[in-house]
């Protein structure tokens, strides 16, 4: 699959999903560059894989534009943005607060919204793209204590349908993943039996893993795929929650 020298942009790319990413990507010769607001991790994972960090809150529209900015000036083009960021604050219904549902629909949501539409510009200007955005097994069939996050990722899945509508005109192809359940830091706070029964529940009987999501980022952005846009591709080993 081909993205030699391509201008790739992942967000939450300090660690997890977002860090295996940065490597195959890496592998496969494209220009990485990693945004995220963890500075120590970000610092870290670009001098391991010698790619370049850049720190970014992207629930935060000045520093989404200063990003963006940033690359315009070294880079001069963007090629593939990959909006991978994102977190949870889980909680039944009737016990969370306002806070953990705007945090969660700011980083998500907003987050997608104020990347993609910074890239968008850009994209549409040189006339041609690729905008990936992360939903979720979660945005798919909802799931119990995620009120937030699953409202984030229903509207992750809502932008990533409009923007291909509205987008591919100007040559810019935009689609998402759906994980499933995937090892890294973000199931920490996931009891052990809930992840046991998600294994049982999973036709496939595991977890996903990183490298099972950054290959389905690598072929949507690949000139392989330069026919899919608006497609949603679950990454879940067949999960129906
Ligand atoms: P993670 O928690 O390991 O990594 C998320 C990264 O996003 C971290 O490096 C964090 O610093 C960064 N981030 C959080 N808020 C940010 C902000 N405001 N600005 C910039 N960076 C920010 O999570 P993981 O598992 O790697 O998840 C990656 C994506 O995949 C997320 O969008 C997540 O919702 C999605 N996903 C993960 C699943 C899983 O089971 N791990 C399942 C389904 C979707």
């Amino acid at each position: 699959m081909n993205v030699k020298n391509k201008i790739v942009v992942i967000t939450g790319g300090a660690r997890g999903i977002g860090k295996q990413t940065a490597e195959v990507f890496k592998a496969k010769d494209a220009k990485v560059i990693i945004a995220d607001y963890d500075e120590e991790n970000g610092e870290k994972t670009a001098s391991d894989l010698n790619i370049e960090f850049i720190r970014v809150d992207v629930s935060d529209q000045n520093s989404v534009k200063n990003l963006f900015s940033k690359i315009d000036e070294k880079y001069g083009q963007l090629d593939v943005l990959i909006n991978n960021a994102g977190t949870t604050a889980d909680g039944f219904l009737v016990k969370m607060d306002e806070d953990a549902w705007d945090k969660v629909i700011d980083v998500n949501l907003k987050g997608v919204f104020n990347c993609g539409k910074e890239a968008a510009k850009r994209m549409m200007n040189k006339g041609e793209g690729v905008i990936i955005n992360t939903a979720s097994v979660v945005g798919l069939y909802g799931n119990v204590g995620q009120t937030n996050y699953a409202a984030s990722k229903f509207g992750v899945i809502g932008l990533t349908k409009t923007w291909s509508k509205e987008l591919a005109p100007k040559g810019v192809r935009v689609n998402a993943v759906a994980p499933g359940f995937v090892e890294t830091e973000m199931l920490d706070s996931v009891p052990d039996k809930i992840l046991d029964d998600i294994r049982n529940k999973t036709p496939l009987k595991r977890l996903g893993k990183t490298e099972d999501i950054a290959n389905a980022y690598l072929y949507l952005a690949s000139e392989e795929a330069s026919f899919v846009n608006g497609n949603v591709l679950s990454v879940d080993g067949g999960l129906v929650l």
